[in-house]
């Protein structure tokens, strides 16, 4: 119904411009712009944005343009950084029992990674510390999964990824892999380090403005595919690293930090091992 207004003020705006939503707009759309738009006007009013604030807002989000390519998205960065993307998550996938917990794929997943066979190497002639890897794949009872198609990448000892170092082209520290009939993907790689998120770009200005560090601890990324299963995005983290508690994204979860050195600490292993056992939810 149109409203009634000639002159739009601070008392009547926010009521003017929810009554121009359509009453025959998908009920979908209108209740998530219905609530953006109260939460905008409201966000105004709590700051009382000046016009000059407003300007610079509108130049800050015109900036993301030339981060948004085919290599990175500036746009995922900022949900990442605000917590928006773990929020997301959360809300999807709500902790249950004897099923893995997600957290944010990244930007660095590619389409068609190399595969690999179990026993093999992601990170020939990459220097760093040997890391064997032995990741189950099973259901929520603990069934194995045999055939799950896995894709697995991380940083290297400098943090970089390969899509970052070299020509950028080069598939490196990433792999697919099937599971064998026991369930397992078993491949060797080095430890991966820390390293900090793109912060040379609209992203990064508003972590520094708010006084915050780009850094994201150590970790492995696993994609994981099982017929008649949900999908699972998720990294293990490596425990003891100094960024677990200020992760810029907001990523870690206690179930996903392992210690890669326990067993050669031990005394029985000479190199660095991740054993993990991965639960996939039924497909809903
Ligand atoms: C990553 O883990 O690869 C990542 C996740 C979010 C933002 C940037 C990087
Ligand atoms: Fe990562």
């Amino acid at each position: 119904m149109p409203d009634t207004h000639v002159t739009y003020t601070d008392a009547n705006l926010t009521e003017a411009v929810l009554g121009r939503i359509r009453p025959d707009a998908n009920p979908r759309t209108a209740e998530i712009m219905a609530s953006l738009l109260k939460h905008a006007h409201a966000f105004v009013r709590d700051v009382k944005l000046t016009p000059e604030e407003w300007e610079l807002g509108i130049r800050y989000l015109s900036a993301m343009g030339p981060f948004v390519t085919d290599k990175r998205n500036e746009w995922i960065l900022l949900s990442d950084i605000t917590g928006v993307t773990m929020l997301v998550d959360a809300l999807a996938h709500a902790s249950q029992d004897n099923v893995t917990e997600t957290t944010v794929l990244g930007p660095f997943h590619r389409e068609n990674p190399p595969v690999l066979k179990n026993g093999d190497n992601i990170s020939p002639d990459i220097p760093g510390e040997l890391l064997e890897v032995r990741a189950l794949i099973a259901d929520a009872a603990g069934k194995p999964l045999a055939g799950a198609q896995v894709d697995v990448w991380h940083a290297d000892k400098d943090g970089g990824y390969d899509s970052q170092i070299g020509d950028g082209n080069t598939h490196m520290m990433r792999g697919r892999f099937v599971t064998r009939a026991d369930g397992v993907v078993h491949f060797w790689t080095v430890n991966p380090s820390c390293y900090p998120v793109p912060h040379d770009g609209p992203a990064g200005q508003v972590l520094a403005a708010m006084g915050r560090g780009p850094m994201r601890p150590a970790h492995i990324h696993f994609w994981v595919k099982a017929p008649g299963h949900r999908d699972l995005i998720t990294h293990i983290f490596a425990d003891g690293d100094k960024y677990l508690y200020e992760d810029a994204v907001f990523g870690v979860k206690a179930s996903l930090v392992v210690d890669f050195e326990a067993k050669k600490k031990a005394g029985l292993s000479d190199h660095l091992e991740l054993d993990y056992t991965f639960r996939l939810p039924k497909q809903a």
